[in-house]
């Protein structure tokens, strides 16, 4: 197929590029290049050996959006390009509401218009809020005023237009693809997450103090309701959530209107069991102290990974070692990211 992947030159979009090639599939990338550098798409091309279209468009420009759009004829888009800091989401909801959810209506527009009508779309885990039971299946409730923050209120605000998309016109196939939490890199340890600034998320954290730009990890609480009382999550290899991404490309082929998956594991990891499997798999020690709570976060939260397992054929493959050997590959070939190449 012919593919159109806009925020392709990020992290999750890097990755999924790959997966891409390796299936035989052809990809255009649009991406502005706001939170990430065109050495990851000549990464790409050195691990593939196989070109990718890039353009430098921003999502909100709409002349630019339909040139690419009329420049090509695609099969299917998938759509990573958004802004994602949550707490930076709080200081500027009208710049996050704007870039993620005008930027998509912008981009189904341009879409329409070509005639182009399937799209799978990088939805959340976060659009759960609080989860009422584990591990969480797709048709779990969705509360708007149990989302914390204007960035995930974008992924649930962007959920409904596309399913209103669908309802005023049927030929629309649409996946939403709820990640749970992405972490490690290709093995080749040429890609993986470049956070600009202080991470915000555990994993870059981690790598960052193991391979001593941080002095240490602040651990956001041990009183939930967890084994050891540190926050549990459903990490989920990169690798695996890319390879998801040409199940759900393939899945739109077959015409089935708008699909909801979730992608993680099934299992979850606490803040402590991830840091010691880092530690194991760096041999670097991670030091940390526990600190208050983070405003929003939620004692618990993984998967019913079984939805994408039995439509799409789909299931993470790679486990907690994985992970932290990889993110550690990454990182300790790369300690700048991609600064140093550029
Ligand atoms: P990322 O920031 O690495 O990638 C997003 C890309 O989109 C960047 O390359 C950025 O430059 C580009 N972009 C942003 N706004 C744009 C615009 N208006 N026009 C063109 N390009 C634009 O983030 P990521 O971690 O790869 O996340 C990809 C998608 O997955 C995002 O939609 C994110 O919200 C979603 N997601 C990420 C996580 C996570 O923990 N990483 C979890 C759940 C969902
Ligand atoms: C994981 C655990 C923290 C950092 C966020 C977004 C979500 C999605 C993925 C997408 C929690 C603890 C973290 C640190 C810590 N975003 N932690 N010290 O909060 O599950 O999800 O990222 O684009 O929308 O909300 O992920 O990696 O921030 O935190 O103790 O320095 O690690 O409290 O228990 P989270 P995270």
């Amino acid at each position: 197929m012919n593919v159109l992947v806009t925020g392709g030159a990020g992290y999750i979009g890097s990755h999924t590029c790959i997966e891409l090639l390796e299936a035989g599939h052809t990809v255009t990338v649009i991406d502005n290049l706001s939170n990430s550098s065109l050495e990851s798409l000549k990464r790409v091309k050195q691990i593939t050996g196989k070109d990718v279209v890039f353009h430098e468009v921003d999502l909100l420009d709409k002349p630019a959006l339909a040139k690419v759009l009329e420049s090509d004829t695609f099969d299917a888009a998938i759509h990573f390009a958004a802004l994602k800091a949550v707490g930076e989401s709080v200081e500027q909801p009208i710049t996050y509401y704007h870039n993620n959810v005008t930027g998509t209506l912008n981009l189904c527009e341009a879409m329409a218009n070509v005639g182009l009508k399937n799209i799978v779309f990088s939805s959340s885990a976060t659009v759960y809020g609080t989860p009422k039971s584990l591990p969480l299946t797709e048709d779990a409730d969705t509360p708007i005023e149990e989302v914390t923050n204007p960035y995930g209120r974008s992924k649930l605000m962007v959920e409904w237009a596309l399913k209103d998309i669908h309802t005023s016109d049927g030929d629309w196939n649409i996946a939403l693809l709820r990640y749970f939490n992405p972490v490690g890199a290709h093995k080749s340890g040429l890609i993986g997450e470049d956070p600009q600034g202080p991470p915000n998320n555990l994993m870059p954290y981690v790598s960052q103090v193991a391979v001593g730009k941080r002095e240490k990890l602040s651990v956001y609480g041990d009183d939930y309701a967890t084994p050891d009382g540190t926050g549990v999550r459903d990490y989920i290899h990169v690798v695996d959530l890319a390879k998801g991404h040409v199940k759900a490309i393939e899945k739109l082929a077959t015409k089935p209107g708008v699909v909801v998956y979730n992608l993680g594991t099934g299992q979850g990891y606490s803040v402590l069991e991830m840091v010691k499997g880092f530690e194991a798999a760096s041999g670097k020690d991670v030091p940390y102290q526990i600190i208050e709570r983070r405003a929003g976060d939620i004692a618990s939260c993984y998967a019913d990974p079984e939805k994408a397992k039995s439509d799409l054929g789909w299931q993470a493959e790679l486990g907690l070692r994985d992970m932290c050997e990889d993110s550690w590959r990454w990182q300790s070939q790369n300690p700048d990211g991609y600064k140093q190449a550029s």
